[in-house]
């Protein structure tokens, strides 16, 4: 990999000064950024929104540097602090950062230093999902039709073309904000009146796929396929947001390696060359319609959400935080095998308010205390995110699929999280 201002060491490949783009520190991403700075042979330095007082002293005494920006959303602003970050590292030789919205400026910023890692086009392949599916479709990939809408005689255009029901959604949108679906002429009306694309605010309309819902989480290296991990979710998102009293579910089964997904790897192993990734870990999802083929929704070249790396960890007995450092970083992986299988129950207020009570939680605790191997529980007072994911999480493992199922069907139906 080539990098500004190499050193000898450098040049002898016995150290690599790596970026870590944090613009907060959520939970997540200091396991993140714990797991880099655990690599051997890498000097990390953590560009920041955040002040330093308030980076944890462990994290503070391992980093190369630290620079606080403005705004790490923005190239400019990025490759301002990333530069005075490489100064203070003695070069840099990869930027990374797990957030969906820095994917691009993190590209923009190597592609003016020179810095190897995911280029600026295929950056715009996975964050443009309008382009993205015009990358599925010419490369013979199945997928929804789709169409990006910048005024309403386009949006009515592929209404008529495809029917209902449809989907609408931001070109670049996550964790399902104002995704849609939208079953019949009337409520397209609506929608077109009350949220009318137009150029600055383009919408991308979708046919609906009626199916089960899935992830793909893989790792490429230098455009190889070299893992994957398979999830299901319970029921989709999509159905979770249009129901209030539903609580999500993702199950990992154990048995990965199985005809059932063939179609899917090797659909997912042609989407990644056709987009253009080289190397790093991806969060794909895709459908099993209910005639049995499969269609690919989207992909992020980004570690996944909503504790799928915890989940990934616990299923391979791995640290999948410290996979992704390593494949960003140092461009190699050990992939581990399956040993369990491992699922996520999330807990979610039912009512309005914030929250007032959890119920349930001792008789479910009872039944399913040994499988437990992290619970994050919605505590007194907590407001409710409006997403998904809910106000917690409890994460559940075993070597049998089938008790894992059942664990996290007794959680979502036994445990109530009142609002009030
Ligand atoms: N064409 C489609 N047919 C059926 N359901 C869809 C379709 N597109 C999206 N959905 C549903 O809407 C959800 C959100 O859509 P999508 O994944 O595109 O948006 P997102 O904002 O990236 O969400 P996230 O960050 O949760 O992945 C999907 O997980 C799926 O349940
Ligand atoms: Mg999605």
């Amino acid at each position: 990999m080539k990098g500004i201002f190499p050193t000898d060491e450098v040049k002898l490949g016995i150290m690599r000064r790596a970026v870590f783009i944090a613009p907060y520190f959520a939970t997540t991403t200091l396991r993140f950024i714990r797991a880099a700075l655990s690599l051997d042979g890498v000097r990390l330095a953590l560009v920041s929104h955040e002040s330093t007082g308030k980076i944890p002293g462990d994290v503070a005494g391992r980093l190369g540097a630290y620079v606080r920006t403005e705004n790490a959303l923005d190239s400019i602003s990025l490759e301002r602090a990333v530069r005075r970050a490489a100064e203070q590292l003695g070069g840099v030789d990869a930027i990374v950062g797990a957030m969906e919205e820095l994917q691009l400026p993190m590209a923009e910023v190597r592609a003016s230093l020179g810095v190897a890692g995911m280029t600026v086009d295929v950056a715009k392949n996975f964050r443009d999902k309008g382009r993205m599916k015009d990358v599925f479709r010419s490369a013979g990939i199945p997928c929804a039709r789709h169409a990006v809408a910048t005024n309403r005689a386009a949006a009515e255009a592929f209404a008529d073309r495809s029917g209902f029901p449809l989907v609408v959604k931001p070109p670049a949108g996550s964790g399902a904000r104002s995704t849609f679906r939208i079953d019949g002429a009337a409520a397209f009306e609506d929608y077109l009146d009350t949220i009318p694309p137009s150029a600055e605010t383009p919408a991308l309309l979708e046919e609906f796929i009626t199916g089960e819902e899935h992830s793909f989480d893989s790792i490429l290296i230098d455009k190889k396929p070299v893992w994957y991990s398979v999830s299901r979710y319970l029921p989709t998102p999509l159905e979770v947001l249009r129901t209030p009293w539903i609580q999500w579910a993702v199950l990992l089964p154990r048995e990965v390696d199985v005809p059932e997904f063939d179609p899917i790897r090797a659909a997912a192993a042609e989407a990644l060359s056709a987009l253009g990734l080289e190397s790093g870990l991806t969060h794909m999802e895709w459908f099993r319609r209910n005639d049995g083929t499969i269609a690919i929704s989207e992909v992020a070249a980004r570690p996944p959400g909503a504790q799928f790396t915890t989940l990934l960890s616990c299923a391979h007995a791995a640290d999948l935080y410290r996979g992704w450092a390593e494949v960003m970083i140092l461009d190699r992986f050990d992939p581990p095998a399956r040993k369990f299988a491992a699922g996520a129950a999330y807990l979610r207020g039912q009512g309005r308010g914030t929250v007032k009570a959890i119920h349930g939680i001792d008789r479910v605790a009872r039944g399913v205390s040994d499988l437990v191997v992290e619970a994050k529980l919605p505590v007194k007072g907590q407001s409710p995110s409006g997403g998904y994911e809910g106000e917690g999480y409890v994460i559940v493992r075993h070597p049998q699929t089938a008790v894992v199922e059942r664990a996290l069907r007794e959680i979502v139906t036994c445990v109530r999280v009142e609002l009030g």
